[in-house]
């Protein structure tokens, strides 16, 4: 049942349940040179600092829509792999005014995005915490392919939009998708404004000419998949359960743009339910959507709140956006070449709902897309292979990566097939890997030697034959 956000008082209740995880395992740094973080993302080696791993992000941040005037503290809490002099953060503009790290004061320089942080004495292995005032104009930034992400302004306020690299607009952060922590924002913004970001809803305090909402996210989330969006919405407060019984809050917040934003919120716990089906359990403890102005072109998988520019109950985004939940948000890619773990994924499940309503079968798809002359650039360069980040979100990771699913899917038959996705979705829950892994599960599971369909499906240029 839908209905509008007061602040209830059993919002209040479900949200301060959760066990708030204040300090980072010993082993927490071990992670730092696990199988999955060993060299990190490669597309875009000057984000991120492979040699420590945030636990938690705490951004406080005051924003005014009309002068596009943030103030914001960010503290991060993280963990060092091995002794340091000095550790990177990526922040793209804005003024910082001060570091501290453990409490002290630490000289800093700024080249670019690079935000390098040199402690007094160094730091020593284990837990350090960083705390980073900052302020200024948040800006948008211009990706490789000429779209926009980052910081958006729309009529009303800002969406900000992070993937590949555009949290780094607004958060100083290791900004590199196999560092995933937790987060907690507090945005304060003027009454009359609402503030949503990733997570649940910890507490909406009025304090007359400011009202500050608080969001909490607990479960792992890559940088690429935070958000905040602020301006004036309706907003919607339902839940849905999980096939695990788990009550799922459900948060959207949706301006008056484009398309049938009521049907769209209709349509998510349905969604949710039949991915639930293929997947397992939906990876979070919250759901929800954003539709806001911000006209970049795409609707993007923000963890727990994804965004669009518009969306209805026709086209595929929301089942899109909601499967990569599960592939992309929960089960994280290390390196952006591995792109079409998330990508091919949110295709091949938009498949698996045309299917089951009425429209196309994946078979079908699959030969519409087959049909491609060999000239087609679906067929090049292939999915894992591109060298330009201008190629990220090209057809060959979307549509040639669900295919490489269909024919791995053809390969196996439909049973192994889908004990492969399950299983590659609940012991990746949370985590971080490479596309070899998947070739490993979907070996043992099989008992087939499958590097070869891999290899031609997602390494070989050119159109594959013999489908
Ligand atoms: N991951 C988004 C999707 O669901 C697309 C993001 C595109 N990002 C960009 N900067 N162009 O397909
Ligand atoms: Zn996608």
């Amino acid at each position: 049942m839908l209905r509008r956000l007061g602040l209830s008082l059993a919002t209040l209740a479900l949200a301060s349940t959760g066990v708030v995880a204040l300090a980072p395992p010993a082993a927490y740094a071990a992670q730092a040179g696990s199988e999955a973080g060993a060299g990190g993302d490669t597309l875009f080696p000057r984000q991120g600092d492979a040699r420590y791993q945030v636990w938690s992000y705490d951004v406080s941040l005051d924003y005014t829509p009309v002068t596009n005037r943030l103030t914001a503290t960010t503290r991060i809490v993280a963990v060092a792999a091995r002794d340091l002099g000095r550790f990177d953060l990526d922040l793209e503009g804005l003024d910082v005014s001060r570091v501290l790290v453990d409490g002290e004061q630490a000289a800093f320089s700024r080249d670019g995005h690079e935000l390098t942080v040199r402690p007094d004495g160094g730091l020593d292995r284990g837990r350090f915490t960083v705390r980073v005032d900052y302020a200024g104009e948040p800006q948008e930034h211009i990706d490789a392919d000429g779209s926009t992400e980052g910081w958006v302004r729309t009529a009303d306020g800002a969406t900000a939009l992070g993937e590949p690299v555009g949290t780094m607009t607004w958060i100083p952060s290791n900004n590199t998708p196999g560092d995933k922590a937790r987060y907690t924002f507090r945005l304060t913004v003027p009454t009359g404004y609402e503030a949503t970001a990733n997570g649940v809803l910890v507490s909406q305090r009025d304090e007359g000419l400011t009202t500050t909402w608080t969001w909490r996210a607990d479960d792992p989330m890559a940088t690429y998949l935070a958000m905040v969006s602020i301006g004036q919405f309706d907003v919607f407060e339902s839940q849905t359960e999980s096939v695990d019984g788990r009550t799922i809050p459900i948060w959207s917040f949706t301006d008056v743009t484009g398309g049938d934003a009521a049907a769209a919120r209709r349509l998510l716990p349905k969604v949710i339910a039949f991915q639930e089906r293929l997947f397992g359990p939906y990876p979070f403890d919250a759901a929800g959507l954003v539709v806001d102005d911000a006209d970049v072109g795409y609707a993007l998988e923000t963890q727990t709140r994804p965004f669009y520019p518009s969306v209805g109950a026709a086209d595929g985004a929301l089942v899109h956006e909601t499967a990569h939940q599960w592939f992309g948000d929960s089960v994280t890619l290390v390196d952006w070449h591995d792109i079409w773990l998330a990508e091919g994924f949110a295709t091949y499940a938009e498949w698996l709902w045309d299917a089951r309503h009425g429209g196309d079968t994946a078979q079908e798809h699959f030969d519409d897309l087959y049909a491609t002359p060999a000239s087609g650039a679906l067929w090049r360069p292939a999915p894992t292979e591109f060298t330009d980040a201008a190629d990220l979100f090209g057809s060959p990771v979307y549509n040639r990566g669900a295919m490489t699913l269909h024919a791995l899917r053809k390969e196996v038959g439909g049973d192994d097939f889908f004990r492969i996705v399950r299983l590659w979705a609940q012991r990746n829950e949370d985590g971080s890997v490479r596309t070899a892994q998947l070739v490993r599960l979907a070996e043992r599971v099989s008992g087939r030697a499958l590097s070869p369909l891999f290899r031609t499906w997602l390494e070989k240029a050119g159109k594959p034959a013999g489908y």
